[in-house]
């Protein structure tokens, strides 16, 4: 009997520990990345196996090619050592966050952002896709940052459009190996932080969205359970966005909405 393994990097993050729980109860076998939190992953880890799964942390500095290396050669160790494992799904989710501002970038800070945002679901996915067989997903991590203009985020905002720009990219040479690859738009979500417990900070971020509200982990988890199953099985190179309308220009401050020729006839 096989079973199904998903590598879900940044599993020690709040986002990624809510989709390995999700796809461990869905029978996925969890390989938990961490970059430093490996007490966060261990504990991820625990829980899994309590709950009857089967779970592995794997730590590296997705940043550097020794790191994406290190992740390589631990699954294929896996892999290699119980033949009834099949790599199935890959969630590229670890991420440097939000930030910096437009006059605080420097060279070192925008390689750091791309190299750990952009570079490296490219570098995973060139490593880990060989692995799986026909019917293998990829899932990359974007955020609504990058649909509006985001000048305090700036450098975060431009790696998470070429994350997209990637996927998109990447998709006709997966689907010859049966490898399907999509993408995940999500607004703000409590991923644990401190600050989604401020009142003000709350109300700022649930501005952004036209359905108000900020979301939650679960929210993300379900799309990805979407689209690494079956029912995603002819969707390749797309983006499911579960940002509550954040990326389209509507924000649900912005009050009734009105036409331009509304307002155009008020002026005769
Ligand atoms: N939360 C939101 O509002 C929001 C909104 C839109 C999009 N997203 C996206 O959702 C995903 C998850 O975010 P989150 O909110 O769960 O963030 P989080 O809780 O801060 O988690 C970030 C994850 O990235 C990992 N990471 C950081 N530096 C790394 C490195 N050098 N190498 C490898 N991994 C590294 C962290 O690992 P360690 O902790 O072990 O170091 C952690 O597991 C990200 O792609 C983010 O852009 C989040």
């Amino acid at each position: 009997m096989t079973r199904r393994v998903a590598v879900i990097t940044g599993a020690s993050g709040g986002i990624g520990r809510c989709i390995a729980l999700r796809l461990a109860e869905q029978g996925f076998a969890v390989v938990a990345h961490c970059a430093q939190n490996v007490v966060a992953a261990e504990r991820l880890v625990r829980e899994i196996r309590d709950g009857g799964g089967q779970a592995w942390v794997a730590k590296s500095d997705l940043r550097t090619e020794p790191g994406v290396e290190e992740l390589r050669r631990i699954v294929g160790d896996l892999l290699s050592g119980s033949p009834e494992l099949r790599l199935t799904a890959v969630v590229n989710n670890a991420s440097l966050m939000l930030g910096p501002r437009f006059g605080d970038v420097d060279a070192g800070t925008f390689d750091d952002y791309f190299r750990l945002n952009a570079r490296a679901p490219l570098l995973i996915t060139q490593a880990l896709t060989p692995m799986m067989g026909d019917g293998g997903s990829v899932v990359n991590i974007s955020s609504a940052a990058s649909h509006f203009a985001s000048p305090g985020d700036i450098v975060y905002a431009m790696s998470k459009s070429a994350l997209e720009a990637f996927s998109r990219h990447a998709a006709p040479a997966l689907a010859k190996a049966g490898v399907r690859i999509n993408t995940v738009i999500p607004g703000f979500t409590d991923n644990g932080h401190p600050a989604f417990q401020d009142r003000t900070v709350r109300e700022h971020m649930s501005s952004f969205a036209a359905m108000g509200g900020i979301a939650e982990p679960d929210h993300v988890a379900d799309a990805v359970a979407f689209l690494v199953s079956e029912h995603a099985a002819r969707t390749t190179g797309a983006s499911l966005d579960v940002s509550g309308g954040s990326t389209i220009g509507a924000r649900a401050s912005s009050g009734p909405t009105m036409s331009l020729r509304d307002v155009a006839a008020r002026f005769g």
